[in-house]
């Protein structure tokens, strides 16, 4: 059985997961309403890889003998100054699930939890890809720099995720 405090971090963990679901809803409500419908397909489906997230939490703690405890969902921001904003606002989200995520193995591994430590190596893998994915549509968007024929072609492509 893990201990009490590992099993709070994990829960609130879950939690924050939902809770970065619900950030990534509001950049997808943002770009929907300034018609960027590509761009908003992209955090909307975004959100639903956070519940996804969540939801590998919600088992686990389930699975060793815990439970989940639901807590209120902070109001996300619905306005950016510009998509260029609201896709920095997400790497930087992604940077604080990544030492958060960090953090929890620092946990398991001081309470030789083997279980936690091998739970938590996917999301380890995972925060690569999701630092990387936004750091590489920074760099396009930095490129197109406000244009609108650029923005144009790449809400269409970025509605193909
Ligand atoms: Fe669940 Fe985007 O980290």
């Amino acid at each position: 059985m893990a201990s009490e405090k590992l099993i709070k971090e994990l829960n609130n963990q879950y939690n924050f997961e939902i809770a970065s679901g619900y950030i990534y809803l509001g950049m997808a409500a943002y770009c929907k309403a300034e018609n960027m419908n590509g761009f908003a397909h992209f955090f909307s489906e975004q959100a639903k890889e956070e519940y996804g997230h969540a939801m590998k939490f919600y088992e686990f703690l389930y699975d060793i003998d815990a439970r989940a405890n639901l807590q209120a969902i902070p109001v996300p921001k619905n306005e950016y100054a510009s998509f260029l904003e609201a896709f920095e606002e997400a790497l930087n989200h992604e940077k604080v699930v990544t030492s958060r995520i960090y953090a929890l193995m620092d946990l398991a591994k001081e309470e030789n939890d083997y279980a936690t430590i091998e739970f938590l190596q996917w999301f380890v893998k995972e925060q690569v890809e999701e630092e990387n994915t936004f750091r590489d549509i920074i760099a396009v968007l930095k490129g197109i720099d406000g244009k609108f024929t650029g923005l144009y072609l790449y809400d269409k492509e970025l509605g193909k995720r």
